[in-house]
């Protein structure tokens, strides 16, 4: 087959998860080329997941998107941002499978269709243009053959998409430095270690039901940037010590400075979201009651079992250090937090199945007879059914792959959806 007929269609697919930040990036030095006034540092999460399909064909007449299976348009800065820092990178690609030849000069002609999807709801607020933008950068450097010509350069492009983005390449523990270069070229994204350092941590994310409209992280950040005082105070004074602890107590799988960390930082991004003339807020009185749970819990024991962190949303994403401590955690949100009479609990509960299992809870009544956690017991806490939407167990997650093409969310003959 030559570059000559139009009737062929070249694809790739891949599959980038989401991240949590632990330290939190919340500010923009730089709008266009998304620089951050700070360095963050996330995990990366099992079973939340973007997948993509690229595609290019000589009969395509223009770029084309379809998110969730809508067609969206890719005019905006951030999606023509990545494909041209793709495009330019392209090399001479053959397909193995039908020989098909395509020049290093001949990407630039060649309009691209991407359909992506999430694994999770996007009405859960839950951080999917991270994982969004990581799959789309990896699926088309994989097609058009784009190579690093050094490590975290393709985080570089990813960050063009989303700022949080750039750390969703990676698998574990990632690192976003801010860098200092007006250009961008070393606000880049590193693995600090793998997942399987730390794959006794387990990770549960409460879903809270939001009925508001929240201020996107873009916006949030433009104004925080704007009017706090207290974020310049936490990027320039608070932040750098932080970042130097917070990968201490990574490596040396630290859970109480790791825990007491990610909470200060989840509460200081929250302060300087207060701060922020409008102040804006993203916790409810859900999320708080949640940290209440935390926080008693750790007093209650004198030393922290449990963490808790919140980005610009209600949901909560919960640490715990193993299975043992995770079981306790999970027992104690389901106390506090019953799922409504009628729930189906193999929907109240999904992810990673394990911790139920230790917890040894397999139907409602199960929950209902959970004990009162000792630290609350003589308290009169409401118990409200169906507070929480549902709960989601992970644990640190694998960074972007590339996926077979059965995996494909276009047709491999007209490389549109199917
Ligand atoms: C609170 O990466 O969504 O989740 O760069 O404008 O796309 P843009 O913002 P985004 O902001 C994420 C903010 C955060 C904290 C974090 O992930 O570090």
């Amino acid at each position: 087959m030559g570059i000559e007929g139009n009737d062929w269609v070249l694809m790739k697919t891949a599959r980038a998860p989401s991240n949590i930040a632990v330290i939190k990036y919340w500010g923009k030095r730089d709008e266009n080329l998304i620089l951050p006034i700070n360095s963050s540092i996330s995990v990366t999460l099992d079973y939340l997941f973007a997948t993509t399909t690229v595609a290019v064909s000589p009969s395509f007449t223009s770029d084309r998107l379809w998110l969730n299976g809508k067609e969206v348009s890719m005019e905006s800065k951030r999606y023509k941002n990545c494909l041209q820092q793709i495009r330019s990178r392209a090399t001479d690609v053959v397909d193995e499978k039908t020989g098909l030849v395509v020049k290093k000069e001949s990407w630039k002609d060649l309009y691209v269709h991407v359909a992506s999807k999430n694994n999770f709801p996007t009405a859960a607020g839950l951080a999917s243009s991270a994982a969004g933008f990581a799959c789309l950068v990896y699926a088309l450097a994989h097609l058009m053959g784009a190579k690093e010509s050094y490590e975290g350069e393709f985080s570089t492009i990813a960050r063009l998409g989303s700022g949080s983005a750039c750390r969703s390449l990676y698998g574990g523990f990632v690192k976003w430095n801010m860098g200092k270069e007006d250009d961008g070229s070393d606000s880049i994204a590193t693995q600090i270690v793998k997942k399987d350092h730390w794959k006794d941590l387990v990770i549960i994310i409460a879903v809270v039901s939001s009925r508001q409209k929240e201020t996107s992280s873009t916006a949030g950040m433009q104004t925080s940037v704007k009017t706090s005082p207290l974020l310049q105070h936490r990027a320039q004074s608070v932040v750098p010590k932080r970042m130097v602890e917070m990968e201490e107590a990574i490596m040396k799988r630290d859970f109480a400075t790791f825990a007491k960390l990610t909470c200060a930082d989840s509460n200081q991004f929250h302060a300087t979201c207060l701060d922020t003339s409008p102040p804006i807020f993203y916790m409810n009185d859900t999320s708080r009651r949640l940290i209440g749970l935390v926080e008693k819990w750790n007093a209650s024991e004198g030393t922290p079992q449990a963490a808790y962190t919140f980005d610009a949303g209600p949901n909560a994403v919960l640490f715990a250090p193993d299975d043992k401590v995770a079981r306790s955690l999970l027992q104690r949100i389901l106390y506090l937090f019953p799922p409504a009479s009628d729930a189906d609990i193999s929907r109240y509960v999904v992810g990673d199945q394990s911790i139920m299992e230790l917890a040894g809870i397999k139907t409602i009544d199960d929950i209902e007879a959970l004990p009162t956690p000792s630290e609350w017991s003589g308290i009169d806490i409401p118990r409200t059914k169906g507070e929480l939407g549902y709960l989601i167990c992970s644990r640190p997650g694998q960074g972007a792959i590339v996926l077979e093409d059965s995996a494909a969310l276009l047709d491999d003959a007209t490389g549109f959806p199917g």
